[in-house]
């Protein structure tokens, strides 16, 4: 058995830690609980409620059992609940299906409803397209499968030559090449589903196709105001949020390279060059990044990835992303096991590369933080002693996540009271976490503590070096101010005393 993070038998030879994290849309396969079970125990840490699909009461259904099997197995497993945002779909067909072909004109119109469309127009559910395109325009549909052209334009329609035809189905998306649609970030259903991300208590809420910083403060306002405490996640799928990309990284928690949507508006031979700038940004203005869609795509129905899927997932590690994220893989697919662990063991080789592990320490001129500083001192440190471990105690989990941004093979276990800030870690690179109260443990002896915290689960053994890091006041957020370099084994046993 191979597990993403430590629980009791870490020392069988097979335990190996792995470090880059995976994140599983939950979906009708997944409703077989003993599936569930199985996809926990080979190592998913986040668990991704796609609010494009399906209604609230199965997401809510679905995650109460992801928590309640994750707790039986004695996981930490967070959840991220995903907004649809505003998908700019055409209407739909009279025969639910038309062909279309090359050459042919096709009338996008925005005065139809209902089931009207047929093979010369269809209806559109976004209105303003009409105000956001001139002629001359690309039109990419269904995730690019059929290309228009843009003719002319008049107040409420849009004439389009078809360049690349095919099939298309109801409700299909509509993208521009280059970006510019005007529609807003947040939709009536999207500020609908930030009530329900409060209200399940979702650790990362997701906000889909974000132009500018404002539409994820947006979110955060309105996440608050509901009650809610999850950290934001940036969807990177538009052209505009390229252009805006450090602002947006600094308004969220973390960001999602979304390669489906970004895909289509960028063109996808730019993918793989933007996906590495992404996740190297990211990581610089220390934001975790999930590297998601396509990933195993072919395991939808077969048992084996692709050599190619093989190769996009392990450079995505070699790239530094924090996670790698499975869609319909596991949320309709046939092998949703089998994913996962082909996921495992792909993140677990990548990891053995030397570019993995080489450090490259940071070389800012100042830090800003006491805690910042502390946490850059002991990945120095650790990257240059035979350190086994290290131990930091932490209340909200921004010391390790300062940690998780320098490259090291050494693990970094975030000990933590809050099962909040547990969850929160689990999509940190490098970061397992560890419940722990520290609270009402004499300081004398914390040390000793937390050391035999991770004896106990056979993480640490007697003569093992690691590094401890704290604050002065135990309890309080943001104080990590010491380093301490440990030989577990030779500290003296306060707690036997007592
Ligand atoms: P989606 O986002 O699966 O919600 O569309 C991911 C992507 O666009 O890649
Ligand atoms: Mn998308």
């Amino acid at each position: 058995m191979i597990l993403g993070q430590h629980s009791r038998n870490v020392h069988s030879p097979m335990n190996i830690l792995r470090r880059t994290k995976i994140v599983v849309t939950l979906g009708p396969a997944l409703d077989d609980a003993e599936m569930l079970r199985r996809v926990i125990t080979i190592g998913a840490d986040v668990f991704r409620a796609n609010f494009s699909h399906g209604n609230k009461e199965t997401h809510e259904q679905r995650i109460t059992t992801v928590r309640n099997i994750a707790a039986e197995l004695d996981k930490n497993v967070a959840i991220l609940l995903d907004l649809q945002g505003p998908k700019i779909r055409i209407g739909r067909f009279k025969t639910g299906k038309i062909h279309l072909k090359e050459g042919q004109s096709f009338i996008l119109d925005t005065t139809l409803e209902g089931e009207t469309g047929d093979e010369q127009t269809v209806g559109l559910d976004y209105k303003n397209l009409p105000n956001d395109v001139r002629a001359g325009d690309t039109l990419l549909l269904d995730d690019g499968r059929l290309e228009f052209r843009v003719q002319r334009v008049d107040k409420t329609r849009v004439y389009c030559e078809v360049i690349a035809g095919g099939d298309l189905s109801n409700n299909k998306g509509i993208n521009r090449q280059g970006g510019g649609l005007s529609a807003g970030a947040l939709t009536e259903k999207d500020r609908e589903d930030i009530q329900t991300a409060a209200k399940l208590g979702a650790d990362y809420l997701a906000v889909s196709f974000p132009r500018s910083a404002d539409d994820i403060k947006e979110a955060r306002i309105l996440l608050k105001a509901a009650g809610g405490k999850a950290g934001i996640v940036a969807k990177i799928e538009r052209t505009e949020a390229i252009t805006n990309l450090q602002e947006i990284i600094a308004a969220s928690d973390a960001i999602m390279v979304a390669r489906g949507d970004l895909g289509v508006e960028i063109g996808d031979a730019e993918l793989p060059a933007i996906q590495k700038k992404l996740i190297r940004v990211a990581r610089s203005l220390n934001k975790p990044v999930i590297t998601a869609t396509q990933m195993l795509e072919s395991m939808i129905n077969s048992t084996i990835p692709t050599r190619a899927e093989v190769s996009d997932v392990a450079n995505a590690v070699l790239d530094g992303t924090d996670a790698v994220m499975l869609s319909a893989e596991t949320a309709a697919g046939k092998y949703p096991d089998k994913a996962v662990a082909a996921m495992n063991r792909i993140c677990l080789s990548a990891e053995k590369h030397w570019s993995s592990k080489t450090n490259r320490q940071r070389r800012e001129p100042h830090f800003n933080y006491v805690d910042e500083a502390i946490a850059m001192a002991t990945m120095y440190t650790a990257n240059h002693l035979d350190i086994k471990a290290i131990i930091t105690l932490t209340e909200s989990g921004t010391t390790p996540l300062w940690m998780s941004r320098v490259k090291s093979s050494i693990p970094i276990y975030g000990l933590s009271r809050h099962p909040e800030t547990l969850r929160r870690m689990t999509l940190y690179r490098g970061v397992f976490p560890i419940q722990f109260d520290a609270t009402h443990i004499d300081r004398r002896n914390l040390n000793q503590a937390a050391v035999a915290e991770l004896e106990k689960r056979n993480i640490l053994q007697r003569g093992d070096l690691v590094i401890i890091t704290k604050g002065d006041l135990i309890g309080i957020h943001g104080r990590t101010n010491s380093m301490k370099i440990v030989t577990v084994g030779s500290v003296p046993n306060h707690l036997a005393a007592k």
